[in-house]
């Protein structure tokens, strides 16, 4: 498994970091079972993942009561990242969602991380975070108090790291006057490369790590999503347009072309995929979501794959032929 720094702290991190949002079950059609999960969590670190990500949402509380599980005999091999802002124990902020009976709010303030910092402690059964993100941005709360709250806790050993997400380069600029940031976690795929043209280079100047979420877009990049795959329940795939008939035929010819190169390595589609997404600059993890062992080890052998720059060419070249078309 490949490592990578965290910012310009001593952490150190797998390339590929577990997600844990489908492992809560919201939004995902449900949790299919716990031991499942718990067993999909373990595998990761059996195969050299050390970087574990959650948030209070995934779930509502039970993602990370699952992570804390999970990892409860091997709090040392982990680098728990969990992250706070969006929250559903106040109405204050500005209102995000309503899902699940709960009124989602975007609210990062004092009191309130407070708040969620003891909760996740609570969750997780452990006494530190080692990377705190703020999940969303509040627009109702000055990122100098919010940065404030967050070094406190830091002082306090609550917290190794500050990192933020969903932000814009505005945003992290504050952010960066009013203390230290180490890492960032935005949506980065082979279909969303929106970060590139400023946030990634900012990130970049600053030594600031990108960890990049949705990696196999919602596992559309599987090369697993056949045409008869029906999503159930809550599942956001069920209507989401990028997984409609038309789509899954346009990306699924767009896999093919890969598989020469994944033959070469003897590895999946997914594994392709994940392996060039950390091979882009400025990329420092995947963030892999992944409910089962078999999924879970499948992504997590792709942090050894290296991919030739040769082979990083060829590959740009099938994405602008393929992806041309706005609509994916
Ligand atoms: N900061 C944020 O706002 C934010 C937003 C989104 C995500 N995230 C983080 O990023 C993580 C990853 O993103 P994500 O979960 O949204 O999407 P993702 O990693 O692109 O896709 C995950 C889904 O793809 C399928 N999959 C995963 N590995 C597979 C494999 N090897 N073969 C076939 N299918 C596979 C699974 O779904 P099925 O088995 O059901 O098909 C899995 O739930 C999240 O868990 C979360 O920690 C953060």
């Amino acid at each position: 498994m490949q490592q990578r720094q965290l910012g310009q702290t001593n952490i150190s991190t797998s390339v590929i970091g577990l997600g844990t949002w489908a492992i809560g079950g919201w939004m995902w059609g449900g949790l299919s079972s716990e031991e499942e999960a718990i067993s999909a969590i373990q595998t990761s670190l059996d195969y050299g993942v050390n970087l574990i990500d959650t948030a209070p949402v995934y779930g509502f509380g039970l993602a990370e009561e699952i992570v804390g599980k999970a990892i409860a005999s091997r709090r040392d091999q982990v680098i728990l990242a969990t992250k706070c802002g969006l929250v559903w124990h106040l109405e204050k902020g500005n209102h995000f969602f309503t899902s699940a009976g709960h009124q989602v709010h975007r609210y990062l303030g004092k009191d309130s991380i407070r708040y969620e910092v003891e909760q996740s402690l609570k969750r997780l059964k452990i006494d530190y975070i080692d990377l705190y993100q703020t999940h969303w941005q509040d627009g109702t709360t000055k990122i100098s108090e919010t940065m404030e709250t967050l070094l406190e806790l830091k002082k306090e050993g609550k917290i190794r790291a500050i990192g933020v997400s969903n932000v814009t380069v505005g945003e992290l600029e504050k952010y960066l006057q009013a203390g230290t940031v180490v890492s960032a976690q935005e949506k980065f795929s082979m279909l969303d490369r929106g970060i590139e043209t400023e946030l990634l280079p900012y990130c970049q100047n600053n030594h600031i790590s990108m960890l990049s979420y949705s990696p196999l877009a919602l596992g559309l990049l599987s090369g697993k999503i056949s045409l008869d795959r029906q999503f159930t329940g809550d599942d956001q795939r069920k209507n989401h347009p990028r997984f409609n008939e038309q789509n899954r035929r346009k990306i699924a010819a767009m896999l093919d072309e890969f598989r020469p190169i994944a033959e070469k390595y003897s590895i999946s589609i997914a594994q392709l995929v994940i392996a060039w997404t950390v091979a882009q600059p400025g990329i420092t993890v995947a963030l892999c979501g992944a409910r089962t062992p078999t999924q879970a080890t499948e992504n997590a052998k792709a942090g050894q794959i290296s991919l030739t720059t040769e082979e990083l060419t060829q590959i740009q070249k099938i994405l602008q032929v393929h992806l041309s078309d706005s609509s994916l």
